[in-house]
């Protein structure tokens, strides 16, 4: 089934300018980039964003590390793509991903993962609207 979910190669990947070396997987992997652009994220943005994970020690670190510089925010399109992005981007933690995933080859810290992928369909839908609005999208 036809499908969207929201991606964001995270600042540490911005900063060591490899958003094209990660987009080669997507396009590789047979998934379409519908829509795409660079942002900075404000603090509050981000806590609102990632406003599940609140009670988790991680949080303040989290926020203060996806909005430390610029980032890409997505959204890829193709069949089962929320679970296919999540076999490509490889497990949370770089050191227990696949080989060949984005975040075994690419990866800094659990932290510093590089990539963020929505987890489920009703995550996908809250999380693309959070940066997109439907014009931007064109599949
Ligand atoms: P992401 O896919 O963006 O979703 C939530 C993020 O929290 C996750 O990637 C990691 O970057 C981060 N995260 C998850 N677990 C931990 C942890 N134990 N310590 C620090 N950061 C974490």
């Amino acid at each position: 089934m036809r499908e969207m979910t929201l991606s964001i190669l995270k600042p540490d990947a911005v900063r060591r300018n490899i958003t094209g070396a990660i987009n080669s997987y997507f396009e590789k992997a047979g998934l379409s980039i519908v829509a795409q652009k660079r942002i900075k994220l404000p603090y509050e943005q981000a806590e609102a964003f990632y406003a599940v994970h609140k009670e988790r020690p991680f949080f303040q670190s989290l926020c203060k590390s996806i909005s430390s510089g610029p980032v890409v925010v997505q959204v890829l399109s193709g069949d089962g793509v929320i679970a296919l992005n999540r076999k490509i981007m490889g497990a949370t933690d770089p050191a227990n991903a696949d080989h060949g995933t984005i975040r075994k080859d690419f990866a800094l810290s659990i932290e510093e993962n590089s990539v963020h992928g929505s987890d489920s369909p009703e995550n996908a839908a809250k999380e693309i609207q959070f940066f997109f609005s439907e014009i931007e999208i064109i599949p």
